[in-house]
């Protein structure tokens, strides 16, 4: 895991990334085709038809489970202004009081966009790193805790009981989630995710720049797999990989932006009206996109407590 994580975190040398699964035909020989029941209903919650969605499995690594980008273009941006906007808004994040002001920590969102001084503008959004959902988790102590939690939000609880349900990982319960957002040159280190007393499995979304996304084993030592995450693609961690290791090692302009290709409503029925405005329209919109220009969003959501 170690070397490869210097290999793809290389600043010097420009790392290949041939050995990159992009779940293509070209990788065959490491991935199996999930298959699922695409005649089962599911809501109109941005998200493609079921005939349309291409679920793989990794050879090498059992439990392991790529959705690649099930949402609609504007189903994406949908969920993307929710974790920019929403989401970060009143919940715990990494920003300090010693270096922002309240309402910075506060709403992150409002604080970027409204903030004319350019440096500042950057000093914001570089250092906003992570929000906290649900159960919020504490970083130092590694734990969860009864006292320090709030609602999780609904709409992204439902979006992963879909996923959930469409691979027949009946009674997920959506309890704590971590928003990380990441520029390009940021790295997330080798960790593993042990803290939840119910390891079932956790869901980790992601939209805007492409990554590449190490999947090692139980000990840190152990070979990692490299994988191509795209905007809009769903890992599940699942099984014998709920607990390896993992770590992102690079951030990198994506080929296409999913995200932008149409403004087109279908399967968005259900979505909050309101909120689909602020997507279509150009003149709102246009924060998100110059949020994304060279950033990505991570979304992994996790089941807490024992099923009761
Ligand atoms: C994580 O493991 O916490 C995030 C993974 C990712 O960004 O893809």
């Amino acid at each position: 895991m170690m070397k490869k994580f210097k290999y793809y975190k290389s600043k010097d040398k420009l790392p290949s990334l041939d050995d990159v699964i992009d779940c293509s035909e070209n990788n065959k020989h490491a991935v199996d085709k999930f298959t699922i029941d695409i005649n089962k209903e599911i809501p109109n919650i941005g998200l493609k038809d079921l005939s349309d969605w291409n679920i793989y499995s990794l050879k090498d690594c059992p439990g392991l489970i790529i959705i690649k980008n099930p949402f609609t273009s504007l189903g994406q941006r949908y969920y993307i202004k929710k974790l920019l906007k929403d989401y970060t808004k009143n919940h715990p994040n990494n920003l300090l009081e010693s270096r922002f002001k309240e309402n910075v920590i506060k709403d992150f969102w409002t604080s970027w966009t409204e903030e004319v001084d350019q440096q500042q503008k950057n000093l914001i959004k570089k250092s906003m790193r992570w929000t906290t959902l649900g159960y919020h988790y504490d970083w130092t102590n590694k734990v969860y805790n009864e006292e320090n939690k709030d609602e999780f939000p609904e709409e992204l609880s439902r979006l992963v009981s879909v996923f959930a349900e469409v691979l027949n990982f009946n009674n997920f319960i959506s309890e704590a989630a971590i928003i990380n957002f990441y520029h390009i040159g940021s790295t997330l280190s080798a960790h593993t995710d042990h803290s939840e007393i119910c390891h079932a499995p956790l869901f980790s979304i992601s939209f805007g720049q492409s990554a590449v996304f190490l999947m090692g084993g139980s000990f840190k030592d152990a070979d990692a797999v490299p994988i191509l995450l795209n905007s809009g693609d769903v890992v599940i961690m699942s099984g014998r990989s709920r607990l390896n290791y993992h770590a992102v090692p690079r951030i990198f302009e994506s080929e296409s932006q999913t995200w932008n290709e149409n403004d087109d409503t279908k399967n968005c029925s259900v979505l909050n009206p309101d909120d689909l405005k602020e997507c279509i329209s150009k003149e709102s919109w246009k924060q998100f996109e110059k949020y994304l220009m060279d950033s990505r969003i991570n979304v992994n959501v996790r089941q807490y407590k024992n099923k009761i």
